[in-house]
């Protein structure tokens, strides 16, 4: 066996024997709950914006980027930006000429002047508006249109009902072979209770709607092999389901 292959099994060997490691996975969650304490997911930037995303979730997303090389990037749920500014340096990288186009319902005036001024705004297209509003989907969708391979990310409010309908939404949009991200699936696995400034909960949250969706498609399957090596992750429990069909 050649040494890259060599390395890429007793990687994969290792990532086996983790995904059976229960006690890790507890000190996983436990980890992300304690550390949640200190809103720790809101101490990260990408170049200057803040991203609030676990560091882990930003290079898995950078391992899926240069894997499907997306030319469009879907985003719901803009917030300071730094996710769609780094969506937009992905595909910087790429030297794809690929864009990324996002929604939020709510661009506070300090975050939209940030994001205009960014050079990565460049390639980025931002609406204001609901992610489940009829107009705003039907213009990501005649967006979308141009584009051979896109890749979706939900990140708006986080209720099961909300969630489950962008699902509806967005999923026609993700291409063969490229994900849709559910980040805070998490919610699941905190306490109930846990969440109090916020409508969602155990039993109501992006995990229920992702798995409510998976028992009506076959065309979306959870890729586990990401949420097992990364334990620490927005979207525990599986929430990166890649379009297999
Ligand atoms: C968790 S933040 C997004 C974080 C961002 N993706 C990042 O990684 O930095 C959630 C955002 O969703 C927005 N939001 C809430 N409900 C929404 C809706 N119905 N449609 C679109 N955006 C929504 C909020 O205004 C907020 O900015």
């Amino acid at each position: 066996m050649n040494p890259i292959e060599e390395f890429k099994k007793e990687r994969a060997e290792a990532m086996a024997a983790m995904a059976n490691d229960t006690e890790l996975k507890k000190k996983s969650v436990d980890w992300m709950l304690h550390a949640d304490k200190y809103k720790y997911t809101y101490n990260f930037t990408w170049m200057g914006r803040p991203i609030i995303k676990y560091p882990q979730d930003i290079a898995i997303m950078q391992e899926l980027v240069w894997d499907v090389k997306p030319d469009l990037i879907i985003e719901t749920g803009i917030a300071h930006g730094g996710s769609i500014i780094f969506s937009s340096s992905m595909m910087e990288l790429l030297g794809n000429g690929g864009k990324v186009i996002a929604v939020d319902i709510d661009i506070r005036q300090h975050n939209r002047e940030a994001i205009e001024q960014h050079p990565m705004m460049k390639n980025i297209t931002m609406l204001e508006g609901s992610s489940v509003d009829e107009k705003i989907v039907q213009q990501i969708a005649d967006y979308a249109k141009g584009f051979k391979k896109v890749m979706v990310v939900l990140d708006s409010n986080h209720s099961h009902e909300h969630v489950y309908r962008e699902l509806e939404l967005y999923t026609p949009l993700v291409s063969i072979g490229s994900y849709i991200l559910l980040p805070d699936t998490f919610v699941e696995f905190f306490p109930k209770g846990y969440v109090t400034n916020r409508p969602w909960d155990v039993g109501n949250n992006p995990y229920t709607a992702m798995e409510a969706f998976l028992k009506t498609t076959t065309r979306f399957v959870k890729d586990e092999m990401i949420t097992n090596k990364l334990l620490i992750t927005e979207a525990l429990g599986g929430g990166y389901l890649k379009r297999i069909s």
